[in-house]
C-alpha cells in the first residue's frame, strides 16, 4: 500500500519557489492498478520520484508499505520497481545481459536467483535474440523492454512507471498493456502515469487526476463512469478540469 499524507514539495525559483505537489493526499491499495493523470507541469513525475524515494517532501509524509520513504528509504526502495520516461538507468557499454545481471545483484539478489529471474523476463518480453548484445545499439522499444526487465528484476510488489509507452510503436505497447495484465493479475500494485487515455481505459482500476500540484479527482474508473454519466475518460478529465478542485 502507498499512503501520501499532506504532501506538499517546493522547489526554490528566483523570488516565488515553484509548488509542484501541493498537500496531496492520496491512497494506493495493494493490487490496484491506478492511472495517474494531468496535463503537463501537474507534478506527476515529482509525485512518482517522492515516491520512488528520489526526493524529499518539503512537508508531509509518505509511506510504501508501512515504510517511510525518507527515513527508511532503503526499505522502500527494495519493495518498488520505478521506471522513468527516457531515463532508462541502463549501462549503453553492457549488454542487456550484464545490465540485468548488474542491477540484479544491486537488489542482494544471488547469482542463482538473477538467472532465473533473467530467463523469465527474457521469454517474457521476446528478448532472447539480443540479449548478448550491448545496449548501446538498441532501437527504443527494444531498450524499453530491458528497462521494465530491470524494474521487474528484483520481483517488486510496487511497480511506478512514468509515462513507460512513451516512445514505442504499437508493438511494444501491446507488449507493454500485456504485461501490466499480467502483473495484476499477480497481485502487484501499480501506478503508472500516461497521457494517453484508452491505455488508462483498458489497464486501470481507478485514476488519480492531478492539476497544478493537487490532486483533484481520485477513484474507480466505474464509479466516475456513473458518476459522469459518460465513459468518454478524456472528456471527463476536460470537464473535470475545467471545474477545478471543487470537483
Ligand atoms: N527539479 C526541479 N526543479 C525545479 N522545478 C521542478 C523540478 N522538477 C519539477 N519541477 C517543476 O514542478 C512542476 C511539476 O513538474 P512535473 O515534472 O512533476 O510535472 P508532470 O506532471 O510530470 O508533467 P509532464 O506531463 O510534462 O511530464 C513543474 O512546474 C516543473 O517545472
Ligand atoms: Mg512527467
Amino acid at each position: 500500500m502507498i499512503e501520501i499524507n499532506e504532501v506538499t514539495k517546493t522547489f526554490p525559483h528566483k523570488k516565488k519557489p515553484i509548488t509542484a505537489l501541493n498537500h496531496v493526499n492520496l491512497t494506493v491499495k495493494e493490487g490496484q492498478v491506478v492511472g495517474l493523470l494531468g496535463e503537463n507541469g501537474a507534478g506527476k513525475t515529482t509525485l512518482l520520484r517522492a515516491i520512488a524515494t528520489m526526493l524529499t517532501p518539503t512537508s508531509g509524509q509518505i509511506l510504501v508499505g508501512g515504510h517511510d520513504t525518507v527515513r527508511h528509504a532503503r526499505h522502500v526502495k527494495q519493495l518498488i520497481g520505478v521506471l522513468f520516461g527516457g531515463e532508462t538507468g541502463l549501462y549503453d557499454r553492457l549488454t542487456a545481459r550484464e545490465n540485468l545481471t548488474y542491477f540484479g545483484t544491486l537488489y542482494g539478489l544471488s547469482k542463482h536467483e538473477t538467472k532465473v529471474a533473467i530467463d523469465e523476463l527474457t521469454t517474457r518480453f521476446g528478448m532472447k535474440d539480443y540479449l548478448d548484445r550491448r545496449v548501446g545499439n538498441f532501437s527504443k522499444g527494444m531498450r524499453q523492454k530491458v528497462a521494465i526487465a530491470r524494474t521487474l528484476i528484483h520481483d517488486p510488489a510496487i511497480i511506478l512507471l512514468d509515462e513507460p509507452t512513451t516512445g514505442l510503436d504499437i508493438t511494444s505497447s501491446n507488449v507493454f498493456r500485456e504485461l501490466i495484465l499480467q502483473l495484476k493479475k499477480q497481485g502487484k500494485t501499480l501506478l503508472f502515469s500516461s497521457h494517453i487515455m484508452e491505455e488508462v481505459q483498458a489497464l486501470c482500476d481507478s485514476v488519480v487526476m492531478m492539476h497544478k500540484g493537487q490532486v483533484v479527482y481520485e477513484g474507480q474508473l466505474e464509479v466516475l463512469y456513473h458518476h459522469e454519466d459518460s465513459e468518454d475518460l478524456n472528456y471527463i478529465f476536460m470537464s473535470k478540469l475545467a471545474r477545478g478542485h471543487s470537483a
